[in-house]
């Protein structure tokens, strides 16, 4: 049986002062729990979070990284500055950043490698929107995400990623999937990953639901076959809420 993987991605929230109560009160709730908790932090907050976390069963990422070691691209941050920090993920592709910055397969192939390259474990989001999935291509949509997106990932490298599935019309809208939508969309994508890389290595790949994810849903979803975590943003932001999805599936 795999434990679960239980990721708050935090988005642009908390300052370090909001980050160093967040994390405190965290600690002692998640501190017996056998899943792994992750928490994705904005860049400011990544040193305070490793610092804090460490000695702890929390492990922290980030939320973007460019493909490039270093050159002149502004704004952006390296995978081996991120490990410089003690930071051990990186969400990559979220649907935030496909939609507003312009992200795409390629780019997100391009920082999942990079990642990789450099030691991180990236947590790379695909999903459908509400349209696509209101005309039937929910499936063309995955499967493309999947194979443009991993098309040059190694079966060796894909023990070190976490894939997230979250439709876009779920994230922050307090819809949820239900616990059959969810498992089924995830079993399909378990089935390209299987095309591409062989049962053995789907079977052993985690694969997160994300969207509207909360104290109140996570036992159900959790407890599906094919869900292995979750990636969750509002509910991440509450210590007791985030804990609570935590420890909903023992
Ligand atoms: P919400 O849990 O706020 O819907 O966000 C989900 C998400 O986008 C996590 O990456």
């Amino acid at each position: 049986m795999k434990n679960k993987i239980i990721a708050g991605n935090w988005k642009m929230n908390k300052t370090i002062a909001e980050t160093k109560q967040l994390i405190g009160q965290l600690i002692p709730l998640v501190a017996d729990t056998n899943n792994t908790v992750i928490i994705c932090v904005p860049y400011t907050n990544l040193a305070t979070a490793v610092e804090l976390t460490k000695g702890t069963n929390i492990h922290v990422g980030a939320q973007n990284c460019h493909w490039k070691e270093s050159g002149a691209y502004t704004g952006e941050i390296a995978p081996s500055m991120l490990v410089e920090l003690g930071v051990e993920y990186v969400v990559l592709g979220h649907s935030e950043r496909r939609t507003y910055f312009g992200e795409t397969d390629n780019t997100v192939l391009l920082r999942t490698k990079a990642a990789l390259s450099a030691g991180l474990k990236p947590i790379v989001c695909i999903g459908e929107t509400l349209e696509e999935r209101n005309n039937g291509q929910m499936e063309q949509v995955l499967s493309r995400q999947v194979k443009e997106g991993f098309k040059d990932v190694t079966v060796e490298e894909l023990a070190n990623v976490i894939v997230a599935y979250e439709p876009v019309w779920a994230i922050g809208t307090g819809v949820t999937a239900t616990d059959e939508q969810a498992n089924d969309a995830i079993a399909f994508v378990r089935s390209v990953f299987q095309e591409m890389y062989g049962k053995q290595a789907a079977d052993q790949l985690y694969i997160q639901y994300g969207g509207s994810m909360n104290d109140k849903n996570a036992q159900g979803l959790l407890s599906m076959s094919h869900i292995d975590g979750g990636l969750i943003g509002g509910a991440s932001l509450v210590a007791e809420k985030f804990a609570q999805v935590v420890k909903a599936h023992k």
